[in-house]
This record gives structure tokens, sequence and C-alpha cells, in this order.
């Protein structure tokens, strides 16, 4: 008999990053007795690399925005894979939830009229994104935080959730976790049962992500049955730090280009004005003097009446030209690019919309971004597929499991707009909160299955006692070596191949990882277990990067170098687990009634894909 502590909720939420407060919130409003579970410190998440701020259309600082062009541009950076009824919700509710949280107590910056200040970020039209300076995660997660505390959330902090329990007929029924402190074991029965947890971005060894990114969500939803989507978009974000190397990867946000940061390569050009694909022809500024006076505009605070430069394209063009540059010889010093903020605006200016940048570079590189250019790359910073759910309701395939934030998918489609996220979360939070409390509202408790529990807790406990084996940290840095060097950002058939078979590998030296026997400040046995996540979660992405023979945002394939005009178009790999194996199917996607689809600027795209 294994010894757990056993407890009972109306609705469990599993993570708590913005998407997660935001749904423990919503649910102990409606009424259920709620409870949060998540691996870090309260406040501790990866919502805080979400710098430079929410897209909402509210219309502050470009009264000519609308949630119509959120619309359109959130399914133009998403190349038209996007779950267009999440678009739409989205683009509606997002101006809502941020007029709350500001209710709440977030302290965003201003216009001189005293409303919410907008940035301009890559790929909005117009300037959308409300920030407080370049900390907007870290605000919408201390305001978050504070109003959860109030709202009569049970909290158990450093837990790591292993399994979700379920009953003959597939309902999700709760949940088996153990205390990383600690290691005692706790099951929890739960009418609904929220994912929140999150990305994947530590299976990449160059990534933005903490070590919580370990696709915990995306593995407990497959490990169940459930149906993930679009696994094969990853966003590497342009700009991650490229120097030292202890900083690797580190962010460096997007509000540096939206405050006027442009790109430069070693010769001193700014390549982005090369680097303009078709579908945004037209929409950016197409010369030097044309981007200086949108900067000169943008600094007075004008309505912009020129074209925004081309360092504001989405971001896997972005990433993809610094990638070119520096294959082509033309890279910064330690194989990046420069990013010049220095010679747009003053010192002032820079430290105070940028004060996080200003304080990281000089106290993580050494540099002075009021007088140097900083060396960026991109980073692994999010990923855009995940579980596969219902646009109203957040409902996955498994009944009463419900998920919202990066864990979940749709949105997004191949490409994620920067400020997309942080509203997703506050969006779809709200929104998986409310429907799962409700749908809680009408159920009986269910029991929990002691067999199951004790089985869980048994896999939970297995690690600790092998013998012989290696170090987990070992297989755990060779595995993210390796989807960094196979499964990157510009990927091959036959590469993909090959990392589908180092993946087999992984697997079975992670079978035998040695973590020593202790349960108390293990992290050695929390890797061990992390291992098999990442390797199921890779595996996803391994195999639908292989079966998408295009190039389409964030999957870039150099055996198939252009966007399919043909079936990819208009198609979504699907991916589930049958018998401890990970398959994949494709279904054609659902297409906006002719209302919205009338928004798109698909024409342009249309010519590109030809
Ligand atoms: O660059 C950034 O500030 C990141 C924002 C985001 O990922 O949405």
């Amino acid at each position: 008999m294994m010894e757990y502590k056993s407890h009972e909720y109306d609705v469990i939420v599993i993570g708590a990053g913005g998407a997660g407060l935001r749904a423990a919130i919503e649910a102990a409003r409606q009424g259920a007795r709620t409870a949060i579970i998540c691996k870090s410190l309260l406040g501790k998440a990866h919502t805080v690399m979400a710098e430079g701020g929410a897209a909402a259309a509210l219309a502050n600082a470009d009264s000519r925005d609308n949630w119509q062009t959120h619309f359109k541009d959130t399914m133009k950076g998403g190349k038209y894979l996007n779950n267009w009824q999440m678009a739409e919700i989205h683009a509606k509710e997002a101006p809502n939830r941020i007029r709350e949280l500001e209710q709440w107590g977030a302290v965003f910056d201003r216009t001189p009229g005293g409303l919410t200040n907008q940035r301009n970020f890559g790929g909005h039209t117009y300037p959308r994104l409300a920030h407080v300076g370049d900390s907007t995660g870290l605000e919408i997660i201390r305001t978050l935080q504070e109003k959860g505390i109030h709202s009569g959330l049970d909290i158990f902090m450093e837990y790591t959730v292993r399994h979700l329990l379920q009953d003959d007929e597939g309902n999700c029924t709760g949940c088996v976790a153990y205390d990383r402190v600690d290691g005692v074991l706790h099951a929890y029965s739960a009418k609904t049962t929220i994912l929140a947890t999150g990305g994947i971005t530590r299976c990449w060894s160059v990534c933005s992500g903490s070590w919580e990114y370990t696709g915990d969500g995306h593995a407990l939803a497959l490990w169940a049955g459930a149906e993930l989507i679009d696994m094969e978009f990853v966003q590497f974000h342009p700009t991650g730090m490229v120097w030292p190397p202890s900083v690797r990867g580190i962010l460096v946000t997007e509000g540096v280009r939206g405050e006027g940061g442009v790109l430069k390569n070693s010769e001193g050009v700014r390549f982005m004005f090369d680097n303009v694909p078709d579908m945004f022809k037209g929409d950016h500024a197409e010369t030097e003097e044309e981007s200086t006076e949108w900067v000169r505009q943008v600094v007075a605070g004008e309505i912009a009446s020129v074209r925004r430069p081309p360092e504001l394209l989405t971001r896997d063009v972005v990433a993809k030209a610094i990638n070119k540059e520096v294959a082509e010889g033309r890279g910064s010093t330690h194989g990046g690019a420069y990013l010049d903020i220095a010679s747009q605006r003053s010192a002032e200016e820079i430290k105070a919309k940028l004060p996080s940048m200003y304080h990281q570079f000089k106290e993580l590189a050494g540099v002075d971004i009021t007088l140097e250019p900083m060396e960026v790359g991109p980073t692994a910073h999010y990923v855009m597929g995940g579980v596969r759910v219902d646009p109203t309701t957040q409902e996955s395939t498994i009944p009463r499991l419900y998920a919202a934030g990066e864990v979940a998918s749709g949105l997004h489609g191949a490409n994620r707009l920067g400020g997309n996220s942080l509203s997703d979360l506050i969006v779809f939070g709200q929104r998986a909160g409310e429907y799962a409390a409700k749908a809680a509202a009408e159920m009986e408790q269910p029991a929990l299955d002691t067999d199951q529990v004790e089985a869980a807790c048994r896999d939970i406990m297995e690690p600790l006692s092998r013998e012989g084996g290696e170090n987990p940290g070992i297989i755990y840095e060779a595995m993210r070596d390796m989807m960094q060097e196979k499964v990157g950002i510009i990927r091959s058939g036959p590469i993909l191949e090959e990392a589908l078979k180092d993946l087999d590998e992984f697997s079975t030296r992670s079978m035998s990882a040695n973590p020593g026997n202790s349960t108390v400040f293990n992290s050695g046995w929390h890797q061990a277990l992390d291992l098999k996540n990442m390797v199921d979660i890779s595996r996803a992405c391994t195999l639908a990067a292989l079966t998408r023979t295009e190039s389409r945002g964030g999957h870039t394939r150099e055996d198939h170098p252009e966007p399919d005009t043909g079936k990819w178009s208009h198609t979504t790999n699907v991916i589930w687990m049958q018998d401890g194996e990970v398959k994949i199917r494709q279904e054609e996607l659902d297409q906006p009634p002719p209302e919205l689809e009338k928004l798109l600027d698909r024409s342009k795209a249309k010519k590109e894909e030809e």
C-alpha cells in the first residue's frame, strides 16, 4: 500500500501562470471550491517572459484600431491555420480583460491623456500592446496573484502533477501529484480539471523558458488520450541574448523593436528591408527614411501616417532572416545580429521605456544599450501547438479536462503574434474557469480510484529504486542539444527521421536514469520524471514536423522551402497516443463564415503560395 494524502475539490487548476491564475479566480467567482497546484513558487511563471505587452484593440494609442483588425492580424500572422472562432473571441474579449486587470490593480503605462498606453509590436497593424514598461507579464502575474489569494483559493506550491485520473467512461476525475520538497504523495478528486501548465521550450537548449517548461501539461493530456494539434509549430523568438554563454537564450523583448530598435548585420546593413515576404509587401517601410519618420512620429505620440519598419514583421520572418545572415557569414561577433536602439532613442527614453532591458544587458553582458547595440539571436520561446480545445468552453477531447494558455492550441495557428499570448491567457483562462466551474456545479464528487492512484504513486517513486544508469542531467542536456540541432528553426526530412531515432534512444536511456534514492530536495528525481514528458512531447513535435512537407510560420523545411497551396494550406496535424505510441493524422480546418472571411487579407498570401 502506498501512502498518500487525499483531497477533494470542484475544480483543480494545474499551473499558476496567467492562464491558471485567471481560470482559478473565475472558477472561485462562480462558487466552485477551487485549488491551484503549481510546480514552482506562486508568482514565478513563464508569463513574466512576455515582457512587451498584452495585445487588445483598446484603440487608445490609435483610434483606427478595432477587433476586426486584431482578428485579421492574428489570422494573417498565423498563416490562416488559426481556429477562427478562437481568434474572433480573443479579439473581441481582450479589451475587457485588460480593463478588468486595471480594476484589479495593474498599473499600465499611460497616454498623455491618462488612458492605458499601447505600443507597436510585430504583425500588429496599430499600436496595440497595453504594457508596463518592459515588465508587463510580471505586472499581470502580480495583479492576478493578489486577486487570487483574496478569492479563497487553496494553493499547493512546489507540487508536480504526474497523472490524470479517469473513470470508466474516460472522464477526467482528478490527478495525482507529489510535493517536490519532501516527496509526499497527494491524490485529488476533482469534478473538473484545468491544464494551465504553459509550454515545452526546455526541450531546446537555447530557449527563453525557465526550468518548469518541460511540457508537463501537454504530456498529461497526451497520456490521458487527449488530442494535440499543431505541434510542429514552435516559435523561435528572433531576439534572445547570445552572449555571454551563461545567458544565451534569455529574452530581449520585441518591445525594443516596437520602440524603434533596428537590426543590422556585421556589415552595418539593415537586412530586414530585403526580407519582406510577399504576403507582407506594401505593409512596411521600404526605405530608412520612411522608417526613421515612423520612429519620429511614434516618439512624438502622433498617429503614424507612414508604414512601420520591417523589423516589425512577424517573429517567424525576423528569426529566419537573422538565421540567414549568420549562416551566410554576416552575423555578429558571437553569432547573432546587432539590435540597435541607441541610435534611435535618447538614453532617457530607453531607460524609461525599456528599464529591464537596460539592466539586463548592463548586469549580465556588460553592455550599455543606451550607447551600444545588443547582440541577439533566435531563442525557442513558445509552442503554438498543444491540447485541442473547444473554442468556446476550452474543454479538451477528454470530457471534464480543460486547457488554457500555452498548453492549449488553436488561437495562434502557425505563428503567434507577440503580445497575443498575454491576452490569450486572460481571455481563455477566464473562459476555462467559467465553463469548468459551471460543469462542476452539475456533477457529483468522483470517488478516488485507489488502484489508479496507487499505480500513479508507484510510477512517481520508481526512479528512486533504480540501480546503475546515468545521471538524468546528462540525458536531459544531450536531448535538448539534439532537439536544437535537428528539430530547430530550419528542418529537413532526413534529419527529422534521425531525430526520431535519437528519441528512441533517449527514451531507453531515460527509463534507467538514476537520480539516487532521496525524496527530499532531490532535483535529479524531478528531472528523471521530466525526461518522460520531454521524450514524448519532443516526439510529437518531430513527427508533426516530418509530416508537414512545406514551410509555414514557425515550421521551416529546407527540403520544402515554400508554403503549400494545396492540402497544407488548410490542414492541421492531430496527434494522440495509442498503446504507448504517438500517432498522427490530418484534418481539414474549419473555415470562417463569409462575414469574417471578408475581413481577411488572403490575396497576398495566396500569391506567395503560388
Ligand atoms: O518580446 C516580448 O516581449 C514577448 C512577448 C510575447 O511573447 O508575447
